[in-house]
């Protein structure tokens, strides 16, 4: 029996990822590679539903790219890729726009959080049809998993919709995808503002961490997070969130269950704690950021890589759309 296929996007929105997008989901594409047929893509055409100079989107595609194979995938076992190499993934989208209620997909609300500072009317409308090329990313490749953090959970719930909706209309076509979350992960928090979620479009620098950062800005982002004003390390999501949120951190990242970290920092202060967090983060990051400046200077081996990668999906999507076109009737 063929393996379990794995889908999984990401934004190249910033120029590097943050620690939430490592923790809550880079991390997972690279233990998913085993015993999965994984398919990981740099989605550049969501990018543009929010503004953006297409120099630096150009720049960010392939910084998020090497990042993919810095972080450990392996382009002969996961198929690595960019959105907009494979046009299937936009024909698709146009083809499932058409079965979306307007309701349906105003009840998004990543879309309300996004339109936000555009203000609703002047927001784009790929930022409001954005969920659907979501479905179109994930359907292309029949995912039985994706792997997200817990902001997805909603997008994965109108894909499922859609894809129903496609098989009940025109025939059994799409393989319903479940949302892979891993618990304790799925939503790191902002260190300066520790209630909201760590975001590429965080409102202060200081309170995320990129994996591309030299140690001694992510240290100093570190012991300047945001605690309460108490000394115990304890993991109190509701009066402590800041210090829960470094707990799920150094846990994640050291694989230590948050229980013994309690036990190991009993009677310590913050800083004590805090200076171990930054540790851990220092140490998983430099051998990524190392690994992605390598990459990144070879611009002929990183092309080469992302053509194979776009040549392997773009099999996959095609016969996915012959299959669909058929169906749907042209
Ligand atoms: P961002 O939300 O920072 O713009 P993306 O939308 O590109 O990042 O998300 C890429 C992946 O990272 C998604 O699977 C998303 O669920 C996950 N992710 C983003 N932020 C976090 C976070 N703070 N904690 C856990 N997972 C996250
Ligand atoms: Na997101």
């Amino acid at each position: 029996m063929a393996s379990p296929r794995v889908l999984s996007g990401i934004q190249p929105t910033a120029d590097s990822f943050h620690l939430g997008n490592y923790l809550g989901a880079v991390r997972q594409y690279v233990a998913l590679q085993e015993g999965h047929d994984a398919f990981y893509c740099v989605v550049d055409l969501h990018a543009i539903t929010v503004d953006y100079q297409p120099e630096a989107l150009r720049r960010r595609s392939r910084i998020a790219a090497a990042q993919l194979f810095a972080v450990g995938l392996d382009p002969e076992r996961s198929t690595v890729f960019v959105q907009s190499h494979v046009r299937e993934h936009t024909e698709l989208a146009w083809v499932l726009m058409c079965l979306t209620g307007m309701g349906e997909a105003g009840r998004m609300t990543q879309f309300k959080d996004k339109s936000a500072k555009y203000g609703e009317s002047s927001a784009g409308v790929g930022l409001f049809t954005y969920p659907i090329l979501q479905a179109a990313d994930i359907l292309l490749y029949g995912a039985d998993k994706v792997p997200v953090g817990a902001d997805q959970k909603q997008h994965l719930e109108l894909t499922r919709d859609l894809a129903q909706r496609f098989n009940h209309r025109f025939g059994e076509t799409f393989t319903l995808p479940e949302p892979y979350i891993v618990k304790g992960v799925e939503k790191i928090t902002d260190l300066q503002e520790p209630t909201a979620k760590m975001s590429k479009s965080s409102s202060s620098p200081a309170g995320i961490l990129d994996l591309l950062e030299q140690p001694g800005p992510l240290r100093k982002k570190v012991m300047r997070a945001v605690t309460d004003t108490g000394t115990e390390i304890a993991f109190d999501e509701e009066n402590k969130p800041g210090i829960a949120n470094l707990l799920r951190i150094l846990s994640a990242l050291t694989a230590t269950p948050i229980p013994d970290l309690e036990a190991r920092y009993a009677g310590q202060g913050y800083g004590t704690f805090k200076k171990d967090v930054a540790e851990a983060v220092v140490e998983t990051f430099t051998p990524i950021r190392e690994r992605t400046e390598k990459l990144l200077a070879d611009e002929d081996e990183l092309d080469k890589l992302l053509a194979a990668g776009a040549a392997r999906a773009r099999a996959v999507a095609a016969e996915t759309m012959a299959k669909v076109r058929d169906r749907a009737g042209f």
